[in-house]
């Protein structure tokens, strides 16, 4: 009982074979055939391999969404040296918590304002990558990918022993400040703290000493990760005024990265900058000076790098396959039909030259036989009757 249940059920799936095999001696084979088919099989070799290369490829996803970690600090990393002694100048950070975050975190390294050529040739390599950056957008993809923990993108140091004074100041280091807008500025003299706000004590300095001429080696937010190329990163200012004031406005968008090789929470941020000299006698008032003010922007970017899925690849694989097999067979008997229809036509009108009536056309592809019998029905002059006609 159960045998002939089975046999039943084996008989039933053998009845759904959408399969149907055909015997090798009913199956014909044809040059055209043949060459359509190797230039479907090169065009599947093909499509398959640049799919492949698809597969392997990444991109980046770019998400927006609003920063809701409003109570964490952010981390100002930064490295700027100015053409002052070290003992004239001050940097701090005031923000609009009214806290000033005193310059703990950075120090002061008394330098020399020139680089060394070598020095000259990294800071050059790095301004040409900022104007190619700033053009072609799709490298910052690229600089995301390749990122990699512990990839040297500083200044390198000095490779001669410096036998100049050293007449300039290198402020680098970081601070960590409230998520809220602040000023970073570097002005004359060290910075006091007292109850109505602060002041920087500039008695000692004599005018002829300001100098306000910079270079930003490196200025980023959040965690500093090398390979990611910031703004103002190789700015170099040069000044033949004592009192020069130069502002940075920069906007800080917290932008969290995730590729295959790293993920960081960092920032990226835009900047406009304007200069000008101070001069009270002219109406232009301030205080000579680098300022940075920085705003956090409300939205925050995700950027992850993507890739294809192996099932889709897979699947996308087995449509390319089977969609060229199918379509390139469709076309062969497409053409094969069409070219059928183009020569009878061509050796009908050949043998027998004649007016070609509309019955005729239809009837093109009968057998001559049929169509002695159809001029003699014209010939009767009863072509209602050709539908008729017994063909
Ligand atoms: C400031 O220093 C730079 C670099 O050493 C120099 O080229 C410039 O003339 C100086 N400017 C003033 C006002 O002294």
């Amino acid at each position: 009982m159960r045998r002939l249940s089975r046999r039943k059920a084996l008989s039933l799936v053998k009845e759904l074979d959408a399969f149907p095999k055909v015997a090798d001696s009913y199956v014909e084979t044809s040059a055209s055939g043949g060459t359509v088919s190797i230039i479907a099989f090169s065009a599947m070799a093909v499509l398959a391999i640049l799919e492949f290369f698809v597969y392997r490829d990444t991109w980046m996803k770019y998400e927006y969404e609003v920063d809701k970690d409003f109570s964490s600090k952010l981390r100002i990393n930064v490295d700027v040296t100015v053409a002052m002694k070290c003992q004239h100048v001050g940097a701090d950070i005031l923000d609009l918590a009214e806290t000033m975050i005193t310059s703990n975190g950075l120090q002061y390294e008394p330098v020399i304002f020139e680089l060394s050529p070598q020095q000259r040739l990294w800071q050059r390599t790095l301004r040409l990558l900022q104007s190619r950056l700033r053009e072609e957008h799709a490298l910052q993809e690229v600089l995301y990918k390749t990122l990699l923990k512990g990839a040297p993108t500083a200044l390198p140091p000095r490779e001669d022993a410096p036998n100049e004074p050293l007449n300039a100041c290198r402020i680098h280091g970081h601070a960590y400040v409230n998520k809220v807008a602040g000023n970073l500025h570097i002005t004359v003299g060290k910075p006091i703290h007292h109850p109505q706000g602060h002041a920087h004590i500039a008695a000692f300095v004599s005018h002829e000493a300001y100098n306000f001429s910079h270079r930003i080696d490196h200025l980023s937010f959040g965690e500093e990760v090398p390979g990611i190329i910031n703004p103002l990163d190789g700015t170099e200012k040069i000044t033949y005024n004592n009192n020069q004031m130069y502002q940075y406005f920069i906007t800080v968008v917290p932008t969290k990265l995730n590729t295959h090789l790293i993920s960081a929470d960092t920032h990226q941020f835009s900047v406009t900058e304007r200069e000008r000299v101070i001069n009270h006698a002219a109406g232009s008032h301030g205080v000579s000076g680098i300022f940075v003010k920085y705003d956090t922007s409300s939205l925050m970017v995700t950027v992850s790098e993507q890739h294809m899925a192996l099932g889709r690849f897979l699947v996308r694989l087995c449509g390319i396959v089977g969609g060229i097999f199918s379509t390139t067979g469709m076309l062969h008997n497409l053409v094969g039909f069409c070219f059928d229809i183009v020569c009878c036509r061509f050796r009908v009108g050949a043998y027998r030259p004649r007016q070609v009536s509309p019955v005729d056309s239809v009837l093109d592809m009968n057998t001559p036989m049929d169509e002695l019998q159809l001029n003699h029905l014209n010939h009767h002059q009863a072509p209602l009757l050709v539908g008729n006609a017994p063909l």
